[in-house]
């Protein structure tokens, strides 16, 4: 009897195997139409997977390597921070790909860690990563700094921004250059609160700072003819610098790309079927390509730039320096912080979505630590958001979750419409989002190399750290 079974079990193993083999060995068939849907799709889209190559075309002109190599000495220093103790690498660290590497930005008074031992008073959302950051026609989780034309290398229409700032950044050539002007009068994020005076004061002590080191007006010499001259440092070299080391942190040739580009072998067979029903509107709900857009203004960045309710939980840090919205101060009514108008509330912008494989946390407050939970939220948005627990953040995360029911009452309509995929298609989906639209390049091991050995102020660099594992249970 029990050589029988054995036997039995054995064969189906082997006829199980072989199924299994079959299935995924790519059938050169199966894969040819898998090929000709994917092309027609990304086709009818514009796709070109040439987006990296468009950069200096975009620009009008080549990158300024030198100008590009100041902007990244200011980007690691703290000489920025009126606080003395933040640049933008702490936020935005190359360790993390130039995301946030905690789920919420800490920014002043932080402990000098870049990495998950990052400490320190809690801001409200999450730092975007920077890379492809030059092609997003409006930038921040609301938009609320936006090229008028929909196009950040053409402020013909000028740049908009809220007040103070307004339409006056609009002679700056792009996008990236006017928000350069921000994170620097940020209270929370860099200035900190001893310092007395508005953005302008703020921006001046600044540059007056960064004018008082020799080695700053030599690199900025190098490239500015009057600075050489004796002329002094205004903050628009600093934020011209900024802009131009972020046109260096392009990584979009990713395996999408090349199979746009006719290396059809790129992608796995998984990751076209994964593509085929990320793109297709009519095959299941939610088409994810009718917010996470390719075409037109969207530069193949995979987001329409604009804002939606997603109604993904809010977390409230417990240690935190920034005052949060609603009548507990536990929420984050995202738009309307910008417009005062009730119907903006909880609504965010489309996350752009490449190189997610090397991002720690997703959503504008890092409420998930697992890709995979960001995919199923929106396809089980009821679910996900009432049942969400905190337990996979760090305990200085998790003071409370918001008001969830407010926030589901709002929620758009292609979300609510959402139903689970099946296993198999769920896997897919997630597949493709997280390996096709990768580029290697992107890797931290890829982006150690831009930390500088030493800053011109002399100052110490933050504290990098590298190699960070992904959380478990993902
Ligand atoms: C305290 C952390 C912090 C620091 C320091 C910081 N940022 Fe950010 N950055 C953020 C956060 C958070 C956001 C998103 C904020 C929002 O949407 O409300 C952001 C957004 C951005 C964006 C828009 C990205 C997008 O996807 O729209 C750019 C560009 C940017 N930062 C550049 C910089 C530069 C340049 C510096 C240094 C001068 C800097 N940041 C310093 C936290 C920081
Ligand atoms: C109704 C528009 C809409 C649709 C449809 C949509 N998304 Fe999103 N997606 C968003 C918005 C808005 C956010 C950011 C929400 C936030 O942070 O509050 C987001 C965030 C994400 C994120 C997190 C990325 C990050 O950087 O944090 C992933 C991953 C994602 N979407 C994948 C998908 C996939 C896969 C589909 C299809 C199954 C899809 N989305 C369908 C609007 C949409």
């Amino acid at each position: 009897m029990r050589t029988v079974l054995s036997a039995l079990f054995l064969t189906l193993a082997i006829a199980g195997g072989a199924l299994l083999y079959l299935w995924s060995r790519p059938d050169p068939a199966v894969d040819a139409a898998l090929n000709e849907a994917l092309i027609k799709e990304l086709r009818t889209r514009g796709y070109t997977g040439l987006v990296e190559e468009s950069l200096e075309e975009r620009l009008g002109r080549a990158v300024d390597l030198r100008l590009a190599d100041v902007g990244r000495f200011l980007f690691f220093d703290p000489v920025l921070s009126l606080a003395g103790d933040n640049s933008c690498s702490g936020c935005h660290g190359p360790n993390v790909s130039f995301n946030d590497s905690r789920p919420i930005s800490i920014g002043v008074g932080n402990n000098g860690v870049v990495g998950p031992g990052r400490r320190g008073p809690h801001n409200q959302r999450r730092a975007p990563s920077l890379i492809n950051a030059a092609f997003y026609p409006r930038l921040m989780w609301d938009s609320r700094f936006t090229s008028v034309t929909f196009d950040p290398f053409n402020n013909a229409q000028g740049f908009l921004f809220p007040e103070p700032e307004g339409s006056s950044l609009s002679h700056m050539e792009h996008l990236l250059g006017a928000q350069a002007f921000t994170p620097v009068v940020n209270r929370v994020e860099m200035a900190g609160f001893q310092f007395s005076g508005d953005n302008d004061a703020m921006r001046d002590e600044v540059v007056q700072r960064v004018n008082a080191i020799d080695e700053y007006r030599r690199l900025f010499g190098e490239v500015f003819a009057d600075i050489r001259a004796g002329a002094l440092l205004r903050y628009e070299h600093l934020a011209l610098a900024l802009a131009e080391f972020q046109f260096t942190l392009i990584r979009a040739d990713a395996p999408i790309d090349r199979f746009a580009r006719g290396e059809t072998d790129a992608m796995t067979v998984d990751q076209k079927r994964g593509a085929l029903l990320f793109f297709t509107p009519d095959v299941r709900p939610p088409a994810c390509a009718e917010c996470h857009k390719v075409d037109a203004y969207a530069n193949e960045m995979f987001s329409d730039f604009e804002p939606h309710v997603l109604a993904v939980p809010q977390v409230l840090p417990a240690f935190r320096n920034m005052r949060f919205n609603g009548p507990g101060e536990d929420e984050d009514y995202g738009l309307e912080q910008q417009t005062g108008n009730e119907a903006d509330r909880y609504k965010f912008r489309t996350s752009p979505l490449r190189n997610l494989a090397f991002q720690p946390a997703f959503m504008h407050n890092g409420a998930y630590v697992c890709l995979e939970d960001a995919v199923r939220h929106h396809l089980e948005v009821y679910d996900f958001a009432r049942s969400y627990e905190l337990d996979k953040l760090d305990p200085d995360l998790r003071a409370s979750v918001g008001p969830v029911e407010p926030m589901l009452g709002r929620v758009q309509e292609l979300i609510n419409s959402s139903r689970p995929l099946p296993d198999e298609e769920f896997d897919q989906v997630l597949d493709f989002v997280r390996n096709a639209l990768t580029d290697p390049g992107a890797h931290p091991d890829s982006l150690r190399a831009l930390v500088p050995a030493s800053l011109p102020s002399g100052l110490p660099l933050h504290h990098f750290e590298w190699g960070i594992q992904s959380p478990k249970g993902c």
